[in-house]
């Protein structure tokens, strides 16, 4: 099984700690970067870490939770080759895998139930990308950032 990075602020640690648990018992490599309470934390200093990994290429897909799922997506997408994808229902998912390639996946933890979490998750980790015409525009996200100049 491939790894998986996990990590959520204090808002998702709970939803972290039983996907975690379902994803170890599905037998996924499961690297979990915090956090490790309820207690009150700054959603950044849990993205930061976990899109430097991805976007350098060590790991390749990782999850993310926050309590509506945008701190931790607007942080991880600052990242070249980061594609975090908020996702609140299996559908939007599926479609972020599909077309959008999505490698990490923000969970609005405060918005889903932990059925709703799993499911979300599952979906996006067995969902391919379709490539073709998806692939062109996908490859179009990191344009400006090549073509500005240094
Ligand atoms: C924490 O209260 C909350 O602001 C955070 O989890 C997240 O929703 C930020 O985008």
């Amino acid at each position: 099984m491939p790894k998986l990075l996990i990590a959520s602020d204090h808002a998702g640690f709970e939803l972290k700690e039983q996907l975690e648990r379902a994803l170890r018992e599905r037998g996924y490599d499961v690297e979990d970067l915090g956090t490790d309470s309820e207690a009150s934390t700054d959603y950044p200093d849990y993205a930061h870490p976990l899109a430097e990994r991805v976007s350098r290429g060590d790991v390749e897909r990782g999850v993310l939770l926050c309590g509506t799922g945008l701190g931790m997506s607007y942080t991880a997408n600052r990242y070249p080759h980061v594609r975090a994808a908020v996702a609140w229902n299996a559908e939007v998912a599926r479609l972020a895998r599909e077309h959008n390639d999505a490698n990490v996946l923000v969970l609005p933890a405060r918005f889903v139930s932990p059925e709703q979490g799993l499911e979300i998750l599952t979906t996006w980790l067995d969902t391919e990308f379709a490539g073709g015409r998806h692939a062109r525009r996908v490859e179009k996200i990191e344009k400006a950032e090549q073509e500005s100049p240094s």
